[in-house]
């Protein structure tokens, strides 16, 4: 059975659907993988209508849109069949999201290191907490060094919350290789952000042994 990885904060645009589709990706190079897109946006669905046409991308990621009342069921299927299932959800803390916590295997959470975005995470900490799932909070949109970062490092630390050692930059090639319905892996294997991307789904893939 497939490993379950839901991509869930409550705070839009702190980078969910685009860690889905870069992880989903990378994943892809040595795995067989399927995303699940149940944010009601649907821009992870359109990722992979841009992907259907993109010469670069790779073969062999499934792409399932579901209401996230179906998501038990759609779920069940895609787990038989792929090594890797990652969730999409919406900027909420529902009951679609929840569904998405419960079946997960890893809660991944992105934020950028600022206090209002470790504050809007407080939702999805506490769904994952009851849910009994452990969640791994990942940097987003990171400057490489900053105060800011340091200080958020350490609550985070003495909060005993984990955070995964990899940390993404805010890169353009991000945001290019995303409009084109591609991952970084593929826009640019050879990138700084390919090499971002690869090690973090290296750290992720260690911890969900
Ligand atoms: N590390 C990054 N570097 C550059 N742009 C990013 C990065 N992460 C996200 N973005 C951009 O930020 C915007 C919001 O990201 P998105 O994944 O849609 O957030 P969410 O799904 O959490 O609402 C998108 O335009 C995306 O391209
Ligand atoms: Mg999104």
């Amino acid at each position: 059975m497939g490993k379950v990885i839901a991509v869930a904060q409550q705070k839009g645009g702190s980078g969910k659907t685009m860690l889905t589709a870069q992880f989903a990706v990378a994943l892809v190079e040595s795995a067989s993988v399927a995303v699940m897109d149940i944010d009601p946006q649907g821009s992870l669905t359109i990722w992979g209508k841009l992907r259907a046409s993109a010469p670069k991308a790779a073969p062999g990621l499934t792409l399932a849109t579901v209401a996230g009342w179906r998501l038990a069921s759609e779920l069940e299927k895609l787990k038989a069949a792929h090594d890797y299932v990652l969730i999409d959800t919406p900027p909420v803390t529902d009951s679609d999201a929840r569904r998405a916590v419960r079946a997960a295997d890893l809660v991944l959470i992105p934020l950028n290191p600022a206090p209002p975005d470790l504050w809007a995470a407080e939702g999805t900490l506490r769904l994952a907490a009851e849910e009994k799932r452990p969640a791994v909070l990942i940097f987003n949109r990171a400057p490489a060094a900053s105060r800011l970062r340091k200080r958020m490092e350490a609550e985070i630390a003495a909060r005993g919350l984990t955070l995964l050692e990899v940390a993404l930059a805010n890169r353009a090639g991000y945001a290019n290789a995303f409009a084109d319905g591609l991952g970084v892996t593929e826009a640019g294997p050879l990138t700084q952000a390919a090499e971002e991307i690869r090690a973090a789904v290296a750290s992720l893939k260690a911890r969900m042994k």
